[in-house]
């Protein structure tokens, strides 16, 4: 399969490293140093697109792909709130776009038992729910793309919490969190890949549901996988699409 690789930073080098064992092909690749390259012509010579840019780059390069018909495959975070436009616009336009806050198969499997986990949960009313995210200091966004997907898992599935917000940093919450607020923290420290933990907290108990990533290389196989499973299909797919687990 012919690749354009959006973004070659940590991410895309692993990605590409992957993909080239896997037997694909390169055919582009696009960092700040060449966006002159990024045009409709090149990314119509490969089968599909994976991008892993920043946030304030992502959007623009979903059009250029949506311009070229080239299927694109999306991990870049931090745009969560123009996902909805995002999707209306693939389906519209009969594109193919696949996007996932976390393409590693143990946080998938972590986002299926955090809403199994949640719907238990309306049983025990007494726990008090938080999320907790932890990584390196480069990282653009918070919450964590992946952070907002256990939140929505929850959110989904808890009937007491209908939002959630965001601190960074602040070990002591926010002074007003309402009932129906899921509090999502957001820590930063050196070169952690990424960490994602649930917490129930009772008077009594703890129960502490926790992921942690030792590298990012299960990010990177999981994106070339979507690479593989996307090319052929029309419409907005998420991780859950690809990865089929049942609720
Ligand atoms: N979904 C997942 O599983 C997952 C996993 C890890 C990281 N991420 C996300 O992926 C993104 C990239 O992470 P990273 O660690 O590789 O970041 P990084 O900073 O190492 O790399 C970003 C790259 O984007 C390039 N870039 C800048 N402008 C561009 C443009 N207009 N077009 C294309 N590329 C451009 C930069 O030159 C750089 O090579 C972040 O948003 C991160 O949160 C997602």
């Amino acid at each position: 399969m012919k690749i354009a690789l959006l973004g070659y930073g940590k991410m895309g080098k692993i990605i590409e490293k992957i993909a080239l064992d896997r037997q694909h092909e390169i055919v582009l690749k696009i960092d700040y140093t060449n966006l002159d390259d990024l045009t409709v012509e090149n990314l119509q010579k490969a089968d599909v697109a994976i991008e892993f840019s920043t946030p304030d780059t992502v959007l623009g390069n979903i059009a250029k792909c949506f311009e070229a018909k080239t299927p694109i495959i999306v991990g870049t975070t931090g745009w969560y709130g123009q996902l909805e436009l995002i999707k209306s616009s693939c389906e519209a336009s009969n594109n193919a776009l696949l996007y996932a806050s976390n393409f590693s198969v143990g946080v998938n499997i972590f986002f299926h038992i955090n809403k199994v986990l949640a719907r238990l949960m309306n049983n025990y009313p007494y726990y008090e729910v938080q999320v907790e995210e932890i990584h390196h200091t480069q990282k653009l966004d918070a919450p964590s793309g992946t952070a907002i997907t256990i939140a929505e898992g929850i959110i989904d599935n808890l009937d007491n919490k209908s939002e959630w917000i965001n601190v960074v940093e602040q070990n002591d919450g926010p002074d007003l969190l309402k009932s129906n607020q899921l509090l999502i923290e957001s820590l930063r420290i050196d070169s952690v890949p990424g960490t994602h933990t649930v917490i129930y907290d009772s008077e009594v108990d703890t129960i502490e549901f926790k992921h942690t990533a030792h590298n990012r290389t299960g990010f990177a196989l999981g994106a070339v996988i979507a690479a593989e499973w996307l090319p052929g299909k029309k419409g907005f797919f998420t991780a859950s699409d690809m990865f089929n687990f049942e609720v």
